[in-house]
């Protein structure tokens, strides 16, 4: 489960992000910290301590951290240590969650921006979603790229066209999936010729995406999709989903909820999947498969160690996990 923003408090949480073990905690001004997990004094856990005076004290010899993780106490000795720090890493708090960065030193790229969970945005449902799997990161992330798996797994059936958005910036990759007429399965949908016209907005960063499905050009849906790399063989996938409400019938709640159900119902689909895939290297595929071998180009000049500082934590079943990228804080 992620960890949310209102869990973290006084009393610091474990965590695990793209396999680094971390401790969340909030300082004395109310900031919260992504802290690396052992004290660098003789390796305690650092949550089983608490924060007091606003700073981190460890359970074994009551030494005190800032928020910078500086050691600003160590009543066993009469002088801090020259140096004694704990790692401290970018964090962001939004959205509901502690984000952090735990590749380089500093984030290569902007947290997401979502300004529809935002009270001012026009009226609105909305709901969090979370959901663990087995699969890579990446394989989620490229989920949304893979047209020809929508008719198959999903049930929508139309003539579904990909087309790339111009490059706004090198961590995001754009597409808009569109079909003039979309079919959903039958007990969804009993209109002759369909719902319409439907365009699914798809942008994407190597650890999160925005996603925005229009029907006859107004927006159904927002949603925000962060993927977190946790451990090996763990990923979480988890974020918001937001609809305009409206006078009509889309904006309704009937949709509301029928959405949700189709939501969780396909995403099941999707990490029943998953859960006995194993990866091939994408040499064996068809022009229907450009999404997503386009997405994983994309994904490796962030992951495969072709830029900066960040390298692959682990190799599992030939994907790479990146440390890179504004993951959320989880529980361990
Ligand atoms: S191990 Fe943390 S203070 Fe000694
Ligand atoms: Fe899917």
């Amino acid at each position: 489960m992620a960890e949310r923003s209102t869990r973290v408090g006084r009393r610091p949480r474990a965590a695990v992000v793209a396999g680094r073990e971390v401790v969340v905690w909030r300082a004395g001004d109310g900031a919260a910290v992504v802290m690396d997990r052992f004290c660098p004094h003789q390796g305690a856990a650092l949550e089983l301590g608490r924060v007091v005076d606003g700073a981190l004290r460890c359970v074994f010899h009551h030494w005190r951290f800032d928020g910078e993780g500086t050691c600003v106490a160590a009543p066993a000795t009469r002088r801090v240590p020259h140096g004694a720090s704990a790692r401290v890493h970018p964090s962001w708090e939004g959205l509901g969650y502690v984000w952090t960065w735990v590749g380089s030193a500093a984030p290569e790229y902007p947290p997401p921006d979502f300004p529809h969970l935002d009270r001012r945005s026009p009226a609105h449902r909305r709901y969090r979603f979370a959901f663990d799997t087995n699969a890579t990161a990446r394989r989620v992330l490229e989920n949304g790229f893979d047209v020809p798996h929508f008719p198959v797994v999903h049930g929508i059936a139309g003539d579904l066209r990909l087309t790339w958005d111009a490059e706004v910036d090198k961590h995001t990759i754009g597409t808009r999936i569109t079909t003039d007429s979309i079919t959903l399965p039958a007990p969804l949908d009993r209109r002759p010729g369909g719902l319409g016209r439907l365009c699914l907005h798809l942008r994407s960063t190597p650890s999160y995406q925005v996603l925005t499905f229009e029907l006859n050009d107004r927006p159904v849906a927002h949603e925000l999709l962060a993927v977190t790399p946790v451990a090996q063989g763990r990923t979480t996938m988890h974020g918001w989903t937001v609809m305009p409400r409206s006078g009509g019938l889309l904006g309704s709640a009937p949709v509301f909820w029928g959405y949700r159900l189709q939501h969780w119902w396909g995403t099941r689909a999707d990490l029943r999947i998953y859960r006995d895939a194993t990866e091939t290297d994408g040499s064996i595929n068809t022009s229907d498969d450009e999404g997503v071998l386009r997405f994983r180009q994309f994904h490796r000049r962030w992951t495969g160690g072709g830029r900066g500082t960040g390298q692959p934590v682990r190799r599992g079943e030939g994907g790479t996990v990146s440390r890179r990228g504004w993951d959320e804080a989880q529980d361990v």
